[in-house]
């Protein structure tokens, strides 16, 4: 009894200490950090592997020019109608795991506390494997704000860019830190034929272009795909998204650049263009139809699926007039009251909306069961329609 309330108080104090930034601390961390890699071999519908790239800050037209990027897009179908949710960074970043981004106008240390559920749980409650690769993470489950160049100083990894980091059912959960890894994590999996059946990867500052420019980013999604793109194991009913967090120019729709490549893309589709509306909700329901999985309950359930996945499943594309029509008015570039929202956190999280079903697919009974006493109001609707009204709160 007492050697174990001592391991527990261990086990919290080596969790407490991944949040430490001083190189000392996390050269220490490091030498004893634990990485797992769990894996799994559940079929999906359309695939059986999903894994998205994010790239930074970069306008529709200016990406879709890259050299490089065009290159990848004739091996895959290229997203014309694909948008971001709001801005900044790291709001796109939460919204595409947590199915909300709970009024996020900021980059800073943000928390969302356990009971709020992610992707992450959905996958584990059908045993499906996960895993998040972080370019210069400088150790599995590291937790903190900023780790930079050493020699240079130079941004590297960023917390605002490590999405389920942001939760606390995850961050504080020794086991699924031990599952958030660098890229050097990435080609050991790879390897050893250990690689999540979901996941999400993350460069660094100068990879992703934040610090530099879509030619860095172009090129360097190249270099990382191209031999990928020939690797059997990898390619093998793989569904690959590459998108960016958002549109530079705030004041203009934020559609980004995206490609869905991969095995699970068929030939016939190459170098074709899909004008769905889609945005980072539907990287949700999209993983979330392939499996049958249960939903958050949020703006997840009403996203749309894409295409090459909904071809396999009983999901049919919504249509959003606003956006395909002649003068489209939807902006998805605000943000609105909310418990992270820096004008106006008085507003609570939201409950989710458990009569929503979309396909037969329902709301997690874990998340039912953890919001089932909140008198919080639901503001989720089975739509992908998520009217700029929401986002234009009193105060901006
Ligand atoms: C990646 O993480 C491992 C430990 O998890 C660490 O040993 C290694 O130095 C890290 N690599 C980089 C490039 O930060
Ligand atoms: C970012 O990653 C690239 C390789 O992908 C590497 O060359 C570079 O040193 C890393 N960090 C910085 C700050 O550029
Ligand atoms: C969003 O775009 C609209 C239309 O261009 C603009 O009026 C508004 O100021 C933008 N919002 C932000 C936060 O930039
Ligand atoms: C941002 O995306 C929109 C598409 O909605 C695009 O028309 C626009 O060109 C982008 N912004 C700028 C300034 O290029
Ligand atoms: C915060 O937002 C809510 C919801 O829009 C609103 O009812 C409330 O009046 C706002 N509070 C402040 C201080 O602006
Ligand atoms: C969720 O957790 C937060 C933080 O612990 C708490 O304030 C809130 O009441 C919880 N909500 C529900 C519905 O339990």
């Amino acid at each position: 009894m007492a050697r174990s309330l001592f391991l527990l108080a261990l086990a919290s104090l080596a969790l407490a200490q991944n949040t430490a930034t001083a190189p000392s601390d996390v050269y220490a961390a490091q030498a004893t950090a634990k990485s797992s890699s769990p894996v799994s071999f559940v079929p999906g519908l359309a695939f059986d592997r999903f894994i998205t790239i994010w790239l930074e800050n970069t306008d529709f037209e200016k990406a879709k020019g890259d050299p490089n990027l065009a290159a990848l897009a004739k091996q895959g179908v290229a997203l014309s109608n694909y948008f971001g949710v709001t801005h900044p960074s790291e709001p796109n970043y939460m919204a595409s795991v947590a199915g909300d981004n709970f009024g996020n106008d900021n980059d800073a240390f943000n928390k969302l506390p356990a009971n709020v559920s992610s992707i992450v749980d959905l996958l584990e409650a059908r045993g499906i494997s996960w895993g998040e690769y972080q370019e210069d993470m400088p150790y599995a489950g590291f937790g903190g704000y900023a780790w930079p160049n050493q020699k240079t100083g130079a941004n590297d990894y960023v917390y605002k860019h490590s999405p389920l980091m942001t939760l606390e059912a995850n961050s504080k959960s020794a086991r699924r830190l031990s599952q958030m890894k660098n890229l050097t994590g990435f080609y050991d999996d790879l390897a050893a034929h250990k690689l999540p059946q979901w996941s999400f990867i993350t460069p660094n500052m100068t990879s992703d272009g934040h610090d530099t420019s879509v030619t860095t980013a172009g090129t360097w999604t190249s270099n990382f795909l191209t031999p990928l793109l020939k690797n059997e194991y990898f390619m093998r009913r793989t569904l690959i998204l590459v998108t960016f967090d958002e549109n530079h120019t705030y004041s203009a729709q934020n559609r980004v650049f995206s490609i869905l490549l991969g095995g699970a893309v068929p030939p016939s589709l190459h170098g074709t263009t899909d004008s769905t509306f889609y945005n980072h909700y539907s990287e949700l329901s999209s993983v979330q139809a392939n499996w049958h999985l249960d939903t958050l309950g949020r703006w997840d359930v009403g996203a749309n699926v894409f295409d090459v996945v909904a071809r396999h499943t009983l999901d049919r594309p919504r249509s959003w007039d606003a956006v395909t029509g002649a003068t489209p008015t939807v902006f998805l570039n605000q943000s609105y009251p909310g418990y992270l929202n820096s004008v106006n956190s008085s507003v609570p999280i939201p409950k989710p909306n458990i009569h929503l079903v979309r396909n037969t697919r329902i709301v997690s009974p874990l998340v039912q069961l953890q919001w089932a006493r909140s008198d919080a109001p639901s503001i989720y609707k089975d739509t992908v329609e998520i009217p700029d009204a929401m986002h234009i709160p009193a105060g901006y």
